[in-house]
């Protein structure tokens, strides 16, 4: 084994891993070493890498359940977790009827304490180890998101969301504040535990001011933090944004910003058009898919096939609470309806759910998939598709989650 830390333990079960969109590699009796340091050892057939462990090395026998990579989850919102299945409206209005409402409700911690316990065990029961999160306005709301985070162990992205116009009072502050606020939690949390990582997070261009975006887009870049927005969901917002910041590109004007870097997440791009896809792609940025939001909301469809010409990198997010589900099985299957099959299928999709996703988040060189020295991040389920929730779930070797 060429693994410099000893080799502890080692899972038997079927084992089902993506090394590309195309590339599924599966055993039916596999067997997963992990090192004492949490890392990925080997993973192979049961027969051919039980012979090569240490004698002392503890087996596992998990021959009963399936086990995939932990899934990761590119976009959602921790205090929306109550406010899914609000049908009816397109965004902007539902933003303005159970959102702003919801979250002007995080200013007591009380209420956030309560909902970020519930937030993370969803997101375990449902085998997702990393994700991508909005916090709301609130500093300590935010504080409370990571530290829950931090206690249950999971990897995520977090930041507190940044408006200064726009929306309701209750959910306004300065400029000042926010990236003051802002560069404190960066300070505090950004690499903690080497799993908790923080994310420049504008709300999206209608509900910030162009000097609000100026600062924060250098921020990120300055802090060499991940900067995650909302960009042209909705046909609506794609024009309201363009008269009111008078912009060409959509994408050119996060480019001005100084908002665009290979750490920039974006969530739906679906009303792009092929210079936007240009400009992010020259500056190796993401997007955030999140099909169950967009047939929700009825925002349309991303245009996977343009996302694809210009190589970006996308994962997929479950955009709870337009998006009504944790379950990336689920997530999957609705973009296997919404896009053509040539586009997308059930084995793209578990590549985009595990891989593709950490591709996206800049992780892939750390999570993703079973491949030798990545952090041991995985789930069992009890079933070959992952569905439903999952058995346990382990983070760098370790569960953290079980029912
Ligand atoms: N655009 C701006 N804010 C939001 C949000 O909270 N959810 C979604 N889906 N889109 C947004
Ligand atoms: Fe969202």
């Amino acid at each position: 084994m060429p693994s410099s830390h000893p080799i502890r333990e080692a899972f038997r079960a079927p084992i089902r891993h993506a090394l590309g969109p195309n590339q599924i590699v599966e055993f039916a009796d596999g067997l997963l070493a992990v090192d004492e340091s949490g890392r990925i050892a080997a993973c192979d057939a049961y027969d051919r890498l039980f012979p090569r462990l240490p004698g002392d090395c503890v087996i596992h026998d998990y021959t009963n359940f399936w086990i995939t990579p932990g899934f990761i989850d590119c976009h959602v919102h921790l205090p929306q977790l109550d406010c899914r299945n609000k049908n009816g409206l397109t965004l902007l209005d539902w933003l303005a009827k159970y959102i702003y409402p919801a979250e002007t409700k995080f200013a007591d911690p009380h209420v956030v304490r309560n909902m970020a316990e519930r937030f993370y065990d969803e997101l375990l029961k449902h085998g997702i180890t990393t994700a991508a999160i909005y916090s709301t306005i609130h500093y300590e709301a935010t504080e409370i998101a990571f530290q829950f985070a931090k206690e249950k162990g999971l990897r995520a992205i977090i930041g507190q969301v940044l408006m200064d116009q726009n929306a309701p009072q209750s959910l306004l502050k300065s400029h000042l504040q926010l990236l003051n606020e802002t560069e404190k939690l960066i300070a505090k949390w950004h690499g903690c535990d080497n799993r908790l990582f923080y994310a420049v997070t504008p709300r999206f261009a209608l509900t910030c001011s162009k000097t609000l975006l100026d600062e924060a887009g250098k921020l990120a870049l300055e802090a060499k933090v991940y900067f995650q927005t909302h960009l042209a969901e909705t046909r609506q917002e794609w024009q309201q944004a363009k008269e009111m910041h008078s912009f060409k590109s959509y994408a050119g004007f996060y480019e001005s910003r100084h908002a665009l870097s290979s750490r920039s997440l974006f969530a739906h791009c679906i009303y792009l058009e092929d210079c936007d896809f240009k400009i992010l792609s020259d500056y190796h940025a993401s997007v955030a898919h999140c099909p169950t939001s967009n047939v929700f909301l009825k925002s349309g469809t991303m245009p996977i096939e343009k996302v694809e010409t210009y190589g970006l990198h996308f994962g997929l997010g479950t955009d709870v609470g337009a998006g009504p589900t944790f379950s990336m099985q689920e997530i999957i299957g609705c973009a296997c309806e919404v896009h053509p099959k040539e586009m997308m299928n059930r084995e793209k999709g578990f590549y985009l759910a595990t891989l593709g996703g950490a591709e996206a988040l800049s992780l892939a060189h750390q999570i993703g998939n079973f491949v030798e020295g990545k952090w041991a991040d995985f789930c069992l389920f009890d079933n070959p598709n992952f569905e439903g929730r999952a058995k346990k779930v382990f983070v760098a070797g370790q569960c953290i989650w079980k029912p």
